[in-house]
This record gives C-alpha cells, sequence and structure tokens, in this order.
C-alpha cells in the first residue's frame, strides 16, 4: 500500500498488519503511555488530507493540538467546536447505503507525535504498539513506515512496531476516517464521534514472554473445590509457572490445580491474585473461580438459577462522548450497587478494558457484548444485510475474537454476546459456533435470533407482560422452525435483554416484570434500557448548563431526544426512575405485617445471606419519629426468610397521635467498595393506626355578594371561582385533565396516546369552562360547570361543591364524562394557582421522590419537605414530572403564610413555577421560564407512565379511564 492508497477505508477487510488478538494482560513488561496531547489536523474527506504528514521530517508546528484519548467532535462544543460537532441517529445511517462505499465527504483526523524510547527500553524482543479503541478505521505509521490498519471501534488492534522504531525520538502518526466500511457494523443507537478514543500504548514484549493467557477457574458447587488450569500462549509455555499463594498452587502453565476456594459470584466477589510466570515477564492475573451451565433450560452459575437485575450500558460522559476515566467507569458501577443492580449488558460493544476489572473486583454479572450492529438495514427490508452476505464473514469472525480473547480471564463476563439488532444470518451463527468451540465455559447470547439456533438463550426486547408471561408458562408461539422448537422451549432460560425503557418519566410497569421474573423459574431477569442519558453539556450565553440531543447540532437526519433514555441524568445523577428500579429488585424484602405483629426478612439473593445487613425499625406517627431503634434479625441464607415480632418497644408505645407507620430498613452493617456502612438496601413499611375520621362540624352558609360570592373566609367571584381564602389569593381551582405528555405518552407502541389527547374531539390542552348555575345555600355553593375544547365533541361535566366546615374549606368536583371517551385521561383533578412566595412545601404521604400509579413502588409514606425547585424533576426532556402520591396534606409556606390542603383521604399533588402547557412546549429546561404565580395539581388520579417510548404501555390497572367520579379536598390558610 503506498501513502495514498486508501483501499483499507472502504474494505471490509478488518484490518492489515496487525498482530493476533489476545488477553488483555497486567504485565511487568515495560510500557510506555503514548496518552497526552498530539498535533491534529481534520481533512474534510480522503481527497483533503495530507501528503507526507506521516514523514518524520514533515512539520506539523502550525496544527492544533488535540487529546488523546478523546473524540474530536467533542471538542469546544460551546465555543468554536473546530472538529465538527456530533450527531445522533437510532437505527439510520447518516449516509447513504450502498456497502460497502461511503461518502467522500469523510471526516479523516490526522494524528502526530513524537516520544522518546525511554534508554532503559529493552534491546531484545519485540517492541509493540496498542490501540484500545478508535473509531471507525485506522491507518498507523511509525517513523515513517506504515505498520497496518484496523477496525473495530470498540476493540484493541496491535502492531508489531520492533523494525521501525529507533533509539531517541520516535515519530507515530495515525489517520482516523469517520466513515469506513466498518460503519456498516457499528450503528448502534447512539452519537456519531470519532477519533483515537481510548487510550494508546507502547509495550514491550520480552522475548520467551507470556504472550497470552487463558486461565480456566471453575468451581464445583457440590465438592466446594475451585480448579485452576491457565493455557499460556508462549514459546516456551511449558517453563511457565502459575502460582496463587494465597491457595497454595503453584503449577505449570497446562496443569490443573483442584483445591477448597470461595467461589466468585456477583454476590460475593471473591478474587484470588494469581501470577503467570516466565523467566522474563510476570503476569497479574485476579482469578474468580465460577462456573457458568445452562442446565435444565436454566442459566446456572455455580448450581444455582441466577436472576439479573440489570442494565444496558453504553459508555457515555456528557463532556468526553466516549472516552471515560476510570474514576467515571467506578462511579457508574459504585452507582449501580447502591441502587441493587446485579447485572450489566455492555450494550453495544465490549467496553473500556477496565471497566471489566473493576466489574470483577465490585461484583456484578456482565454480558459482553460484540461491536456489531447492522441496523440500519431493516429499513431496506435487510438487503445486503452483512450478517448474512459472505465478503463480511471475516469481520465478523475479527470482531468476535477479538473480544473473546481481550475478556476471556474475567471472572464477571459470564456470556458472550455476538451484537445488536444485526437480524440474522450465517455470519453470526459462525460468530457463535467460533465462540462455543474457544470458550466452552460461556453461553452464547444474542437478541436477533428468536429461534435461538445458534444462541443459548431466547433473549427478546421490549416483550410486554403477558408475552413474558407466556414464556414463563412456556406456552409461546412456537419458533419459526420447527425444528428449532423444543431447543428454545425447554432447553434454555428466558432473559429480557432489554425491557422498561427508561427515556423521560417512567419507566412503568417494573414491579410487574419482577414479579414475573421471580414467579417463572424460565425468566431470569433482564436488563432495563437503559443506563444513561446520552446528553452532551452545554451552556447558554448566561453560562446556564444544559444537555444536548439529537437535533441540537443541526443535524440533517437525527432521532431527537430518544438518545435521552436512561436511569441516570447526563450529569450521573440518579433519575426517579432508579430509585424505584432499586426498590423493586431489592435483594432482600422486608414484610411488616401489623395483623401478626410480624416482621418477615425474605432473603431474595441467589448466594450471599443476609450477614451483611443490619436492622433499623421507626415508628411514625403521622410522619414524626415516636420511637426507634435495632431490630436484631439472624443471617438469613440466599432463598430463606426469617421472621421476627415487633420489637417489645413497638408494643409498649401508646395510643397513636394521628396515622402511624412501622418502617423497617434494611442497611450495610459495614463499608463495603461500593458504599459505607449505614447505606439503605431495601425497606418495609406497615401501617399501625389509621388516620381520626375528621369530625364533622358546623357548616357556614354562603352568601352572595356584590360581585361574586362569600363562604366564611372564602371569597368567589361572580364565575363561582375561588379567589382568595382568607387574605391569601388562590386563583382556581378548576377542573384540569391536562398533563406535559411524557416521552411515554408522545411517541407510544401502536397510536400514542397524545393523539388521541390532542385530537380535535378531545384537546385537553385547551379545554373551556362554561358556568352552567351557581347556587349559594345554606350549605355552601355549588357551581355547575362544563368543560371542553373548541371544536370537540365530548366534553366533562364538572360540578364543584363547596362547603365551610370545621373551620376548613371543602371542595367536591363531581365529574361527569359526556359523550364518546375512548381513552385514558392524563390526569383528574384540579388545578388552582397561588402566590409565588409559597415556596417551601412539606407533606406527608408517599415521597420523597415522584410516584405514579405504576412507578410507585419507591414512595413510602412519611412526611417531607423540600422547595418548589426541589420538587421538580430535571428531565433533559421538559414533561409531566414531580407528582408525589398518596399525599393525606400538602402545605405551601412563605412570607409568614401557610395554604394547607387535605385528601379526603388522599391526593396526588405537583406545584410548579411554570404551566403543564409551558413545560409541554418546552423542548429544554432553560426554555422554561418562571411565571409569577406558583401552579398547583391536586389530582384524585393521573394515567400510569408505561413503556411505550419503546415497548409497552400502561396496565389496564394503571389506566385512567375516564368515568363519573368524585373527589374531595380540604383547605386551610394559616398565618
Ligand atoms: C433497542 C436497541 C437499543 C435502543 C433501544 C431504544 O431496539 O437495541 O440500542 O435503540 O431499542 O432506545
Amino acid at each position: 500500500m503506498s501513502r495514498t492508497d486508501f483501499t483499507y477505508v472502504e474494505s471490509v477487510s478488518p484490518g492489515s498488519g496487525r498482530r493476533d488478538p489476545r488477553a488483555a494482560l497486567a504485565s511487568d513488561a515495560a510500557a510506555l503511555s503514548l496518552d497526552g496531547e498530539w498535533r491534529f489536523n481534520l481533512a474534510a474527506g480522503l481527497h483533503d488530507t495530507t501528503e507526507g504528514f506521516e514523514a518524520p521530517g514533515f512539520d506539523a508546528a502550525a496544527w492544533d493540538t488535540l487529546a488523546v484519548p478523546s473524540m474530536w467532535q467533542m471538542t469546544d462544543l460551546d465555543g468554536a467546536a473546530p472538529y465538527g460537532k456530533p450527531q445522533y441517529t437510532n437505527t439510520y445511517y447518516p449516509f447513504p447505503v450502498d456497502p460497502p462505499r461511503v461518502p467522500d465527504a469523510n471526516p479523516t483526523g490526522e494524528y502526530r507525535r513524537t516520544f522518546t524510547l525511554p534508554a532503559e527500553w529493552p534491546a531484545t524482543g519485540r517492541t509493540v504498539l496498542r490501540f484500545e479503541g478508535v473509531d471507525s478505521a485506522f491507518a498507523v505509521w511509525v517513523n515513517g513506515t506504515l505498520l497496518g490498519d484496523g477496525k473495530g471501534s470498540r476493540l484493541p488492534t496491535e502492531f508489531d512496531a520492533t523494525d521501525h522504531l529507533a533509539a531517541g525520538e520516535n515519530t507515530i502518526a495515525v489517520r482516523v476516517h469517520q466513515w469506513s466500511a466498518a460503519s456498516y457494523l457499528e450503528d448502534q443507537d447512539m452519537w456519531w464521534l470519532s477519533g483515537i478514543f481510548r487510550p494508546v500504548a507502547l509495550v514491550h514484549r520480552p522475548e520467551q514472554g507470556i504472550e497470552d493467557v487463558f486461565a480456566h477457574a471453575d468451581y464445583d458447587h457440590a465438592t466446594g473445590l475451585g480448579t485452576l488450569r491457565v493455557e499460556v500462549a508462549s514459546e516456551i509455555a511449558a517453563n511457565a509457572r502459575v502460582t496463587v499463594p494465597e491457595l497454595g498452587i503453584d503449577i505449570a502453565a497446562g496443569e490443573t490445580a483442584s483445591v477448597a476456594v470461595e467461589p466468585w459470584t456477583a454476590e460475593t466477589p471473591r478474587l484470588y491474585d494469581a501470577v503467570v510466570a516466565t523467566d522474563t515477564e510476570r503476569v497479574s492475573l485476579r482469578i474468580g473461580f465460577r462456573t457458568v451451565k445452562i442446565e435444565d433450560g436454566l442459566l446456572k452459575v455455580n448450581g444455582k438459577r441466577i436472576l439479573l437485575r440489570g442494565v444496558n450500558r453504553h459508555e457515555w460522559d456528557p463532556d468526553t462522548g466516549r472516552t471515560l476515566t476510570v474514576e467515571t467507569m467506578r462511579r457508574d458501577l459504585e452507582i449501580m450497587k447502591r441502587h441493587n443492580v446485579n447485572a450489566v449488558r455492555t450494550s453495544h460493544y465490549p467496553p473500556d478494558r477496565r471497566f471489566l476489572d473493576l466489574c470483577d473486583e465490585i461484583g456484578v454479572w456482565v454480558i459482553d457484548e460484540c461491536d456489531l450492529e447492522t441496523h440500519g438495514f431493516v429499513h431496506h427490508e435487510w438487503r445486503d444485510n452483512p450478517s448474512d452476505v459472505p465478503m463480511w464473514k471475516e469481520a465478523y469472525l475479527d470482531r468476535m475474537a477479538r473480544m473473546v480473547e481481550r475478556d476471556k480471564n474475567h471472572a464477571s463476563v459470564i456470556i458472550w454476546s455476538l451484537g445488536n439488532e444485526s437480524h440474522t444470518g450465517a455470519n453470526l451463527a459462525a460468530m457463535s459456533q467460533w465462540a462455543k468451540e474457544r470458550d466452552p465455559g460461556r453461553p452464547i447470547h444474542y437478541e436477533g435470533d428468536w429461534d435461538s439456533g445458534y444462541t443459548d438463550m431466547y433473549s427478546r426486547m421490549y416483550a410486554d407482560h403477558a408475552e413474558t408471561d407466556r414464556i414463563g408458562l412456556k406456552s409461546e408461539a412456537p419458533t419459526n422452525d420447527p425444528a428449532l422448537d423444543h431447543h428454545r422451549r425447554h432447553e434454555i432460560p428466558f432473559v429480557l435483554c432489554e425491557y422498561a425503557h427508561a427515556m423521560g418519566n417512567g419507566p412503568g410497569g417494573m414491579s410487574e416484570y419482577q414479579r414475573l421474573f421471580e414467579q417463572h423459574e424460565r425468566c431470569q431477569g433482564g436488563f432495563i434500557w437503559e443506563w444513561i442519558d446520552h446528553g452532551v453539556r452545554l451552556h447558554t450565553a448566561d453560562g446556564r448548563e444544559w444537555f444536548a440531543y439529537g437535533g441540537d447540532f443541526d443535524e440533517p437526519i437525527h432521532d431527537g431526544n430518544f438518545v435521552i433514555d436512561g436511569l441516570i441524568f447526563p450529569n450521573r445523577e440518579p433519575s426517579p426512575g432508579l430509585v424505584e428500579f432499586k426498590k423493586v429488585v431489592e435483594p432482600v424484602r422486608i414484610t411488616v405485617q401489623p395483623g401478626s405483629r410480624a416482621v418477615t426478612v425474605a432473603n431474595l439473593r441467589d448466594f450471599a445471606d443476609t450477614g451483611d445487613l443490619k436492622y433499623t425499625w421507626a415508628v411514625e406517627d403521622e410522619g414524626v419519629t415516636v420511637a426507634e431503634g435495632e431490630l436484631e434479625i439472624r443471617a438469613v441464607a440466599a432463598g430463606e426468610s426469617a421472621i421476627v415480632e415487633f420489637p417489645a418497644a413497638v408494643a409498649a408505645l401508646g395510643a397513636a397521635g394521628g396515622e402511624r407507620w412501622l418502617t423497617v430498613r434494611a442497611v450495610l452493617a459495614k463499608d463495603e467498595s461500593w458504599a459505607d456502612a449505614g447505606h439503605e438496601i431495601a425497606w418495609g413499611q406497615g401501617q399501625l393506626a389509621a388516620a381520626a375520621p375528621v369530625a364533622a362540624g358546623e357548616r357556614t352558609p354562603a352568601v352572595a355578594e356584590d360581585r361574586g360570592y362569600r363562604l366564611g373566609n372564602a371569597a368567589f367571584d361572580a364565575l363561582g371561582r375561588l379567589t382568595a381564602i382568607g387574605g391569601l389569593e388562590v386563583e382556581g381551582p378548576r377542573l384540569d385533565l391536562w398533563r406535559a405528555p411524557t416521552d411515554n405518552d408522545l411517541l407510544g407502541w401502536g397510536v400514542p396516546l397524545v393523539n388521541e389527547w390532542r385530537d380535535r374531539n378531545a384537546a385537553l390542552y385547551r379545554l373551556e369552562h362554561k358556568v352552567l348555575g351557581i347556587k349559594s345555600t345554606e350549605d355552601g355553593l355549588t357551581v355547575a360547570t362544563r368543560v371542553g375544547a373548541g371544536g370537540a365533541a365530548i366534553a366533562m361535566g364538572a360540578v364543584y361543591r363547596w362547603r365551610r366546615e370545621g373551620g376548613r374549606l371543602w371542595l367536591t368536583v363531581e365529574v361527569a364524562p359526556e359523550g364518546k371517551w375512548d381513552f385514558p385521561l392524563p390526569r383528574l383533578g384540579v388545578r388552582a394557582s397561588v402566590p409565588k412566595g409559597l415556596n417551601e412545601v412539606e407533606w406527608f404521604g408517599g415521597g420523597p421522590g415522584e410516584a405514579y400509579a405504576d412507578t410507585r413502588a419507591a414512595a413510602r409514606v412519611g412526611r417531607f419537605r423540600s422547595t418548589v425547585a426541589g420538587m421538580q424533576t430535571p428531565y433533559v426532556f421538559p414533561q409531566e414530572n414531580g407528582s408525589r402520591i398518596d399525599v393525606r396534606w400538602a402545605s405551601l409556606s412563605g412570607e409568614g403564610r401557610t395554604l394547607k390542603v387535605f385528601g379526603a383521604p388522599e391526593f396526588a399533588f405537583t406545584v410548579r413555577p411554570w404551566t403543564s402547557e409551558d413545560l409541554d412546549a418546552a423542548r429544554h429546561p432553560h426554555d422554561l421560564v418562571e411565571r409569577d404565580r406558583l401552579y398547583v395539581n391536586l389530582d384524585a388520579g393521573l394515567q400510569g407512565v408505561g413503556s411505550a417510548a419503546c415497548g409497552p404501555g400502561v396496565l389496564p390497572q394503571h389506566r385512567l379511564l375516564p368515568e363519573a367520579a368524585a373527589f374531595t379536598l380540604g383547605f386551610e390558610v394559616t398565618e
């Protein structure tokens, strides 16, 4: 290949001049990091590249510098964005599909740097240049000589540089292309970003060193024995010794040792330090003994069925894209473990190798997924899909080999995944076959093969609850190929590699999925889509931070905010969805049973007992702690339960001063690597005493006044609308059926709900209120209205019955649908506005976070305080948020006044400095401008949230169906 030979760019070949793939090893051989500032020039395409840039004598002094590792489009996005901008598409290729050709407009980065080979660099052996990840294709020169080229963005590539290195200063040059033939294999749902985005290093390969290691560390649960056999690829493998000092193991490579060990599991990530050594090299390994098998149709580790409480993790950082620091990787795992996540699918490519070291250490099950997705071909009926076109076979096998070889020594990696959404085909089957031969110790996953002909688990994404139930019962529809039905139905387990799409507010329905996973042995859990919102951090002109999504960079084709669908926000703050997931999948279930005055602790873990936990209890009367203490509960074995009586102190308590609850919490007894002692793992609550009923009192008559009505201290205008309570200006409350649509309302499988809500026949976002009659009587004030939108055929009758009783103002709203309402309502309640100064919020009810009908597991009953700002959930795409559920009372205070609202018995409420219409109109949080009033929604109900942005909608039991209903609220103002 001459310097200007660019044929590799559009070649389906995975590369040339590369070394064979091998394990990522911690070796004592010399190494030199080449990370840091490189000279950089961005060419518009191959036609625009710099002739001779690789020559040592080339003068690049005028070029900019760029950090390696980094992604060039992530440079100075608030400013000049010198290297182009990110672009986001989900499934569509952003270029014309004409494999393997790519556009002439092919941004090409030219990188150069010099480095000095340290004087002590060994003179013998080989010296290898290792790239951990370059997106998407590249060629490499050392001192002007071409070493080769490579593809496979999220996979390592090594070149032998020995013969081209000189003592002292050397020059390395790399040309990186945004688009290449490989782009057809890398159509994952994420930002298109380019560059040398993972570390680069020069590593020495000693003569007679340890080229590769495959540690087979099995665990026999019947005998408690661990078996270790380490294959070493080395010219002198026979001389390599394997030692595990802690286990007294000292064997030759290839030999087998069996000793009693503590097994590795995600719950008990026990690792043993091992060394593999020849005379010239020492490699450190961290060995976890475990055995993964598909047996009796189940995925078993160490002889036991495991339950995956997983997340799909893309690598993402709002400032650097897919270039992550080790601190960020560790932080992800800490947040996961703190939220009871026990599994990661590395969607949809192998992660930075250091992430897997942390998975071994901290303990999560990993599905390691190959860097492969050809989703865009779906728009061409999968015509020419590389998965079934022979010319791509080598590239497929190469990718699989590079993943398996790199990651084969990780205890945490229990399953290999062929890739994602690449339909089916012979090339996928070949990958599977190769991997099974190379590593019989790990089952194969791939979702695109619904018949499961070449996979070891039946994997699906977004199957709804009903189908998941059928699969659990083995009564699902047959396979397309009848010959495969028995295998799929009876021989392999089921996993949802993606479910519960965490886009915006939600996902709803996780509790119901979890019940199915617990009920059906065959359903071994799943992985929430997805871990993090891929928002790009930007700032407004006045310095306020915001997160960009598709379209914010003027991409001609994009998929909007579909990339904002994670359980954590781009800044890694947990979203309510993650808090909900933590509760839904809690590994210990605490049930407080007031009837039998007992507390049950069920250990839902697969291996570990509960010896790492301790328990606290508290009794609260109307949210105020009246007694608390610790509860002794013996360690409960995995799968077992313990029952203890209520603490004696609870029995000794006097009469309840209000609604009384007992809360029992399980917390870490001591520090773990991922959380401190005291961190809460699980909780349970039981009601010990109900609230005393509100005593009926004297009623105050309503009186007509000059320009309205008066009912005690409440004033109404001539249309019967409340204007003030005491001296406090309160506008409304009036019927409100609208919510700013959530992503799940907006996208929706089938017909998005929002289409019905916005349809002219309903137009719930622009309801008008017509007064039909007002009656003021001895009992209070009655205002009859009809609520409907201009042009709409349907309406809602709403009658407001106001009464003043026992010193409190009460409102009963009776609603009656008129016409054909054949869709669920967004919400049913009233909205009022109050003065802005009432900024302090307190409530007794569900909290502390937002909760909706189908996202309410994490809401416990208690007394909570916040501010209006604190009541908003900062979804990257503004939408309905922040509603608190099961609220008995809520108060808004400020400027010396308090408005308290009472439920009869409960309501849901939101308070915001803007309206639902403002939220609906906003595209980013910084579009929201505070008004000079606060808007309060007091709801009898809200439609559940569901997961319809990608997956099933709201389950029937969580739908808010329009029907005749009445609800009551009380109001009190104090100074
Ligand atoms: C799946 C896909 C994911 C993501 C998700 C929707 O089909 O595997 O990568 O696109 O849908 O967010």
